[in-house]
């Protein structure tokens, strides 16, 4: 997967797009609207589908139809409304804990799953009345998210519990300042002048951003070509391409069509005019709204006080200052340009040496790293996707969670879901068999689903107003392509390692025992929130767990797939993503950060227990209350360093 799709799948699963899901303002359940409101939507199911098991402690609900989703949204809604006026009536003088800050947490750790239950199916739903009915149960939704991230009432009111500073504990404490940084970064704390100007500038930007992405969502272009054309190609990929009416092989500008074409296929102006045609999705769309986006975010960013667009957008994460974030690029820079320089130089005789005298370009990066690695090793990649089929990578993921993090997976029969490839799982400590969350896998392609690979939270932990601990639940989609068969498919190495990284999300996503949802799970710094995922990544390129996972076919041998430590299976298409904007560096910066954990608590031994668990129990577990800086010195016992990607490389 590409760093600018996941970039773009964090957006809408964790940070949520356009900050709407995650960004809750608001809005404290009165416990017992929200109570009725799951009781209601629990008998609709039971009616309707008796047969389908609840999960117990999941508030998720899946498969609605197109009209459930809707009066559900409508009713979230309601709720949240109500709440958010009550909690506004609260005279400022009367603020408490207990009718301010607890009803408000309440609210969102109630309507998140819900929220996510009416977002998600946009995502996956076979139906496209349901895909249709989510996306506008998604915008009232947002909406309505976004005019209580700017009541004003309510801010007061927080800001007046704030500042009287009579804390339940740290985590509660870290919680209240977030809600209040939330509502001053919309500028509550502005004149009303100010405000309103600040208000105009976001709605600007808000609409070309829509515009943008929109953009890019709608272009169904594709690119045809005959077989020789294409030739590298896996067979059974090719197997699976729509074909033109004059036979004509069609080549989608989606991610997983690009990526496999940049990998394997031979012919150099194939690779050339993919990657271009990719490339120029963004292109095409009109240049200006990026350049009136750069202006309006310049202005809004002057306006809270901010000198520029990038300190408003790294202030609130790990880098925390545009400088520092300067400073990390070009120590990185410094270090690795000779080593980069000789690399490149060996692709490029290997480019000439096949093709000839052609240049060498971006869109012949991933096959010329894949020829190198193939020639060093005298490895073909096409044979290596023989022996990973996906049964055989899921138990040796699940085997290898376990061994480190102290985590069992077990199957749900029978449990509700979309689609019947969907596969639900209770996650327990291995230890204490204690129920820690769900996880559901939706991981094969089809005709409608989202076209990435991403983790979303469905519901965060959080400690409920009774007491009583709600556990996380995440999904994570994939793209992997069925046997023409029907049968479980077969894995290329890079899905491979996007399904090892997806994983760390799940992990971390269940793992969490934060006590309030707003910060739970993967809504953490998002400068943090790839480092377990990518820290995950590694276990892939060790020969321990590429026997794990190969095991079925451990007749010959793999030795040379150690070597591909170090490879970067990540972005190879520059595109941007309109919520990246000011934060690119964040990729790297948490690539190198895992490294650093990687190298110097898992390198000698992979399969090191201890380490995994004061992982989880040190940098998983924890609430955020701590900054992730603190947290990862406190796990390694020193402050991260750049040392070990470097050496790495
Ligand atoms: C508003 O809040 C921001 C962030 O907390 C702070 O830096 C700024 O000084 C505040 N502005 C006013 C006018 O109080
Ligand atoms: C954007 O599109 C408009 C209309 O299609 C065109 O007039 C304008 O020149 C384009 N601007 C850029 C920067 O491409
Ligand atoms: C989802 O619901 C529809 C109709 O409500 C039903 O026909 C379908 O079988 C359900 N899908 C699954 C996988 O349970
Ligand atoms: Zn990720």
């Amino acid at each position: 997967m590409t760093e600018s799709e996941e970039g773009k799948c964090e957006k809408m699963g964790k940070v949520k797009k356009r900050g709407s899901v995650l960004v809750f303002t608001g809005a404290a359940a009165v416990v017992a609207i929200t109570a009725n409101l799951a009781i209601t939507a629990f008998k609709y199911r039971k009616e309707k589908n008796a047969k389908k098991k609840d999960l117990a402690g999941s508030k998720v609900r899946v498969n609605l139809s197109a009209s459930e989703i809707l009066k559900l949204a409508d009713q979230i809604i309601a709720n949240s409304n109500k709440v958010h006026n009550s909690i506004a009536s609260v005279p400022l003088d009367k603020v408490t804990y207990a009718n301010v800050i607890s009803p408000l947490a309440e609210l969102q750790a109630q309507q998140f799953p819900l929220i996510q239950s009416c977002v998600f199916p946009k995502l996956v739903s076979t139906r496209e009345d349901v895909r249709k009915a989510s996306a506008e149960a998604e915008q009232r939704i947002d909406a309505h998210l976004d005019a209580c991230s700017k009541r004003e009432d309510v801010y007061l009111v927080i800001k007046a519990f704030a500042v009287r500073g009579e804390w339940m504990n740290a985590e509660a404490k870290h919680f209240v300042q977030i809600l209040v940084r939330d509502f001053e970064r919309n500028g509550l704390n502005l004149t009303a002048s100010k405000r309103e100007e600040l208000q105009r500038i976001r709605a600007q930007i808000d609409e070309l951003s829509f515009k943008y992405i929109q953009n890019l969502n709608d272009d169904s272009k594709f690119l045809l070509f005959n077989e020789a054309e294409l030739a590298g190609l896996p067979p059974d990929f090719l197997k699976g391409l729509d074909k033109s009416e004059n036979g004509k092989l069609k080549i989608f500008l989606r991610s997983h069509h690009v990526a496999a074409v940049l990998e394997f296929c031979k012919v150099g102006t194939t690779r050339r005019s993919v990657s271009g045609a990719y490339g120029n999705r963004c292109g095409e769309i009109n240049v200006s709204i990026l350049e009136s986006l750069v202006q309006q975010r310049h202005k809004y960013a002057r306006l809270l006080g901010y000198s520029c667009y990038a300190e408003y957008a790294i202030g609130v994460r790990m880098a925390k200052t545009p400088k520092k974030v300067f400073e990390f690029l070009k120590d990185m820079s410094t270090s690795l340009t000779d080593l980069a320089v000789k690399e490149l130089d060996v692709l490029k005789d290997l480019k000439k040496k096949e093709e000839g005298e052609f240049p060498f370009g971006i869109e012949d990066l991933p096959y010329y790293v894949k020829r190198v690695e193939e020639q060093g090793y005298d490895l073909d990649f096409g044979d290596i996707k023989q022996y990973l089929p996906i049964s055989v990578v899921l138990s040796g993921i699940f085997k290898i969670i376990q061994d480190l993090f102290g985590l069992r997976f077990e199957e749900i029969a029978g449990a509700d879901v979309w689609h019947c490839d969907v596969r639900v799982f209770s996650v327990f400590d291995l230890g204490s068999s204690e129920l820690l969350g769900y996880c559901y896998l939706d991981l094969f392609s089809r005709e409608g689903k989202y076209g990435h690979t991403c983790v979303l939270a469905l519901q965060n932990s959080a400690l409920t107003i009774s007491g009583a601990r709600q556990i996380p639940v995440g999904l994570l989609i994939s793209q992997c392509q069925k046997d023409a068969d029907g049968s479980s498919g077969l894995l290329r190495f890079s899905e491979v390692v996007s399904l090892f990284h997806e994983f760390g999300h799940v992990v971390q996503q269940i793992c969490n025992r934060a006590s309030f949802s707003r910060i739970s799970g993967l809504c953490v710094d998002p400068d943090f929130v790839e480092i377990p995922a990518q820290l995950l990544e590694n276990w892939c390129y060790e020969s321990y767990s590429l026997k794990l996972i190969s095991g079925f076919h451990q007749a010959r041998e793999m030795l040379g797939l150690p070597i591909l430590e170090g490879t970067n299976p990540a972005s190879y298409f520059p595109s941007v993503v309109i919520g990246y904007e000011a934060v690119c560096y964040s990729r790297i910066w948490s690539e190198v950060f895992a490294a650093d954990i990687f190298t110097s608590k898992f390198c000698n031994d992979v399969s090191n227990q201890h380490a995994g668990m004061q992982f989880r129990s040190k940098v998983l577990t924890p609430s955020g209350v701590k900054g992730p800086l603190e947290v990862l010195s406190d796990f390694l016992g020193r402050k991260p360093s750049i040392e070990a990607y470097i050496r790495a490389k």
